[in-house]
């Protein structure tokens, strides 16, 4: 198993320590634009490994070569939010970020599963996806998993009970519309409802949607990246141990939840062909409205990529 990491930034560097600390790995490149960043980073987090006693190699390089033969390759390339921007602020820059190293990505490694982190996320999952000429199921989105992470700790937070009791979906797009499912989210199975009031509920929901500010708002030069790392692995680990996991992540739509030719958070079965299955939950008239609407938006900034 070798896995590659674009973008050793913030984000970058930490999935990488993850998926080290993890061995999910014999091999792990981590690459960059910027000379000797991925060289000091890589090797920093090699020397890691006798201590933590595994086994997974670490390089560090600015060349796609060292890339080829990788089985995954997680795309954290571009330019991350500061206080004021929206996501799709970064798309114009990202976009271009995101198509380059596609190209020079899928030139070396062909059979690869692409997991994208670089937002805003629709977007340049979409954006992977066309330049790259794969298949659906090898290219996925992170966002889901993060979205739904975030509003399972501030339900643990208001309740005070373990986060792993918590189970939810948040679908949509990764921005404000997302769509936080109230009515599946569930404490050691028993319904949210049971344990809040509504205004509870929403102030949680709006919490969620508001997230990533919340994050950039206190680190002033840059944004989330323990999280959302951690998000990424999760999708990695599924793929390389085959686990099936069903997971919120953005999948390109054609017929499912009446959406095509969009990426959207839905969730999926991940396994080790990447996405096995697209999974569509019954939403009410609302959810749907809403999840549509999400879709909307994305389809609306994906109308405007130059490619
Ligand atoms: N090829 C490779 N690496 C690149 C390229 C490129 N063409 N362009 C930029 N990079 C690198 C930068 O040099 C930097 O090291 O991407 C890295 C981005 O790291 P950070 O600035 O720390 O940003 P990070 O917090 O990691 O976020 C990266 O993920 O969550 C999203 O919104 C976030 O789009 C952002 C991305």
């Amino acid at each position: 198993m070798k896995i590659t990491v674009v973008g050793a930034g913030n984000v970058g560097a930490t999935a990488a320590q993850r998926i080290v600390d993890k061995e999910l790995a014999n091999e792990v490149v981590l690459v960059d634009i910027i000379e000797g960043l991925p060289q000091g980073k890589g090797l920093d987090m090699y020397e890691s490994t006798p201590i933590e006693g595994t086994d997974t190699l670490v390089r560090g390089s600015n060349s796609y070569d060292d890339t080829a033969g990788s089985n995954i390759v997680v795309i954290t390339a571009g330019i991350a939010r500061k206080p004021g921007m929206t996501r799709e602020q970064l798309q114009d820059t990202n976009a271009g970020i995101v198509k380059g190293v596609t190209e020079a990505v899928v030139a070396k490694s062909p059979q690869a599963i692409l997991i994208i982190v670089s937002n805003p996320l629709d977007v340049m999952t979409y954006v992977a996806f066309k330049v790259s000429g794969f298949e659906r199921h090898r290219v996925i989105g992170m966002a889901g998993i993060l979205d739904t992470a975030r509003y399972r700790t501030f339900i643990a937070m208001e309740l005070g009970v373990s986060v792993r009791d918590i189970q939810a979906l948040v679908l949509g797009g990764h921005g404000d519309s997302m769509v936080p499912l109230v009515r599946y989210t569930t404490i050691a199975g028993v319904p949210l409802a049971e344990f809040m009031d509504r205004p509870t509920i929403d102030k949680i929901v709006k919490r969620t949607r508001d997230g990533g500010i919340e994050i950039v708002n206190y680190l002033k030069t840059g944004s989330a990246y323990y999280a959302p790392s951690a998000a990424a692995v999760e999708m990695v680990e599924a793929v390389v141990k085959d686990k099936k996991r069903i997971l919120p992540c953005a999948a390109y739509l054609q017929g499912e939840y009446g959406l095509r030719d969009t990426y959207i958070g839905v969730p999926v079965k991940l396994g080790r062909k990447g996405i096995e299955q697209i999974i569509e939950v019954p939403l009410t008239p609302e959810e749907k409205t809403a999840l549509t609407k999400s879709a909307d938006e994305v389809k609306s900034n994906i109308s405007k990529l130059k490619l």
